[in-house]
């Protein structure tokens, strides 16, 4: 589904992406994972258009995007959701689904005035969508609630439900998991598998628990300092020996890698 060959991301001298290349296969969890500051979020933000790389490229299904911008590459079916989530707090949560750009065949006020019966049955027909993609995510009863209010796990599902609105293809998520409960945590992996199983989505996930990682992801990859260090399975990754010591190396991380 996607190549990345021989990417470079430099800001200024420092080399936050030194020569990542990788291959998520069509159909896979894969899982993206790597001390921090090993260029992993940089990664992501090349690969769906976010920054220019400073060299290297990028392929879908065997076509060059590199360097294309966010929309473009969304109206191919790759999307990315943020560390932070993007909700429009004053509207409903489904209010925030049917915002879905692209959901809709466009809003021009022509259209609007002259096709009156038609935006109707659009909207009910978008209404019935964001109705099932509530459902699917076992939300339902949010249904009328302000998206500023959810928790930040039900803004993490709500930033999964914009995904399921449109086509997509392949799915990029940036620390779904960070700071939500354990609950939550297992319904968003629960609708990742749902969705990879029901719906072909391919997914690319980074996330630092490994439980959750485990879990959900095969293969994984793991970076450090801007490069690929390993791919394999998750088991086969935590006993790599240069896996460790990119861990250790830093300090921090390395109670995420025994779970602990
Ligand atoms: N816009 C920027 N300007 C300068 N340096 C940057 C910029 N964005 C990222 N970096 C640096 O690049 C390195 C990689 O950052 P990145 O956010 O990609 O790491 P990460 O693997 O996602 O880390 P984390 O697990 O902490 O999210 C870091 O040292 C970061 O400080
Ligand atoms: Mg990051």
């Amino acid at each position: 589904m996607i190549r990345v060959e021989d990417l470079h991301r430099h800001f200024g001298g420092f080399r936050a992406v030194d020569g990542a290349s990788l291959t998520i296969e069509t159909g896979s969890i894969t899982g993206l994972i790597g001390p921090n500051g090993a260029g992993k979020s940089t990664l992501f933000n090349v690969i769906a258009g976010v920054l220019p790389p400073t060299s290297g490229r990028v392929f879908m299904d065997g076509e060059d995007i590199t360097g294309l911008p966010p929309h473009a590459l969304f109206h191919k079916g790759l999307l990315r959701t943020f560390q932070l989530a993007h909700e429009f707090s004053s509207m409903t949560v489904r209010e925030n689904l049917m915002m879905v750009p692209g959901a809709q065949s466009g809003e021009t006020i022509w259209k609007t005035w002259f096709q009156r019966g038609r935006i109707e049955r659009e909207e009910a027909a978008l209404r019935k969508k964001a109705d099932e993609v509530l459902d699917f995510l076992t939300i339902r009863h949010l249904t009328h609630e302000k998206a500023g209010n959810l928790s930040g796990g039900q803004k993490k599902l709500l930033e999964l439900g914009r995904t399921m609105m449109v086509d997509a293809k392949v799915v990029f998520l940036d620390e779904v998991g960070a700071g939500v409960n354990r609950t939550l945590l297992m319904t968003i992996a629960d609708a990742i598998i749902r969705l990879n199983r029901e719906r072909g989505y391919t997914f690319c996930v980074i996330e630092h628990d490994m439980d959750f990682i485990g879990k959900l992801c095969d293969p994984v990859i793991v970076m450090a300092e801007g490069k690929v260090l390993a791919k394999g399975s998750a088991s086969d990754i935590m006993q790599n020996e240069a896996v460790i010591e990119a861990y250790l190396g830093t300090g921090l991380k390395n109670k995420d890698m025994v779970g602990a």
